[in-house]
């Protein structure tokens, strides 16, 4: 049963033939629903970030297979055209094992039928929904058991509903703390260069009465460095076995300080981005994005015309600099020794799966 809605902005929904999602790219300018009623709609909207964050990627590629099968039917396709459409869909990103993960789980499906692969890709988004409350308590418990007083919390990218399917999962830890008065104040790093913290963080921490700075992604280490966050919470889009995490681009660095500043960093994300088959972080692909995005801002052109690009969407940052893992299920201390394959206080094992990359 899913909780009462928190959020006057719904990040996702199946209208019956569509899924209709906030076009993210307008944020915060304009609140803009778009409907992907065909799979190159539903690829176009992944690759572009209108649609984005983990668990989201996850509830949008399962109902992209149902998508799939409704383009199938209605422009003839074999069976073989359908499947290699699913895939399109599958591979749009590469990081976010959510992903593949979602749209491997329905799409076994598709033999019992339209009815069951939508009713499991309904079921994939509430699930989500619930876990990301059971993470925000978790996470909240944690903190409040070592941390005294109201908490100042540095978070990087947006792991709010915006890149959920509800509440969220790092900035549902940091609403759950504002919902308990323990919360003073948020450092949102604006994460460059797509400036998911500026322009989605922050709409958010706006909506929900939350205190907050935006900060330059360069001003991170120096606020760890100065005790200016008591706390860094941030999203993951995969980890691995050893507990090694993959997140947006910048939050090594945001670990690397929290560790020689000697305050807890930790990662929150639901079971569905625990991929216990792929051993370590060195094995996690990561998503290389186009030149524009570096060397343009808004559509003009920055760098010097002979300039290239290193644009990683993603780093790993390794377990070792990880003090909590929150799932909805357990909280997993790689500095303890816990594993995510190997250590469960507080709940079973995730069954391994292979999902590729
Ligand atoms: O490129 P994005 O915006 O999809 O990257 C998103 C992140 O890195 C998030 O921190 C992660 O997916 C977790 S979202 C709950």
């Amino acid at each position: 049963m899913a909780a009462e809605r928190t959020e006057a902005f719904r990040p996702m929904e199946w209208t019956g033939a569509a899924i209709r999602v906030i076009d993210q790219t307008a944020l915060p300018g304009r609140l803009l629903y778009v409907d992907l009623a065909n799979v190159d709609q539903v690829v176009d909207a992944i690759v572009r970030l209108a649609v984005r964050g983990a668990p989201q990627l996850g509830a949008v590629g399962a109902l992209g297979v149902v998508v799939a099968m409704d383009e199938g039917a209605r422009e003839g396709w074999s069976s073989a055209r359908r499947d290699a459409a699913i895939d399109s869909i599958r591979a749009a990103r590469p990081t976010a094992v959510n992903l593949a993960w979602a749209v491997d789980r329905v799409r076994l499906l598709i033999p019992e039928g339209r009815a069951t692969v939508l009713a499991a890709a309904l079921q994939l988004g509430a699930d989500d929904e619930a876990a990301n409350r059971a993470i925000g308590r978790r996470g909240a418990d944690w903190i409040s058991a070592r941390l005294t007083g109201r908490v100042r919390v540095l978070t990087h990218c947006n792991t709010g509903a915006l890149a959920t399917n509800a509440w969220g999962t790092a900035l549902g830890i940091i609403r759950e703390l504002h919902a308990r008065g323990a919360l003073e104040v948020v450092f949102a790093d604006e994460t460059r260069p797509l400036l998911q913290g500026a322009r989605l963080t922050a709409w958010e921490l706006e909506q929900y009465g939350i205190p907050y700075f935006v900060q330059p992604d360069g001003a991170a280490a120096s606020t760890i460095l100065r005790r200016l966050v008591d706390v860094a919470i941030i999203g993951a889009d995969r980890i691995t076995a050893n507990g090694d995490t993959a997140n947006k681009i910048g939050s090594l660095g945001v670990a690397l300080a929290c560790k020689d500043a000697g305050i807890p960093l930790i990662v929150a994300a639901p079971e569905s981005t625990v991929d216990v088959a792929t051993a370590t972080g060195d094995d996690i692909r990561i998503e290389m994005r186009g030149d524009a995005e570096v060397l343009e801002w808004g559509g003009i052109r920055v760098a010097p015309a002979g300039a290239r690009a290193h644009n990683p969407a993603f780093d790993v940052t390794p377990a070792r600099l990880i003090s909590a893992i929150v799932t909805e299920r357990r909280v997993i201390e790689p500095s303890l020794g816990h594993t995510p394959a190997c250590s469960a206080p507080g709940g079973a094992l995730p069954t391994p799966r292979g999902t590729g990359g």
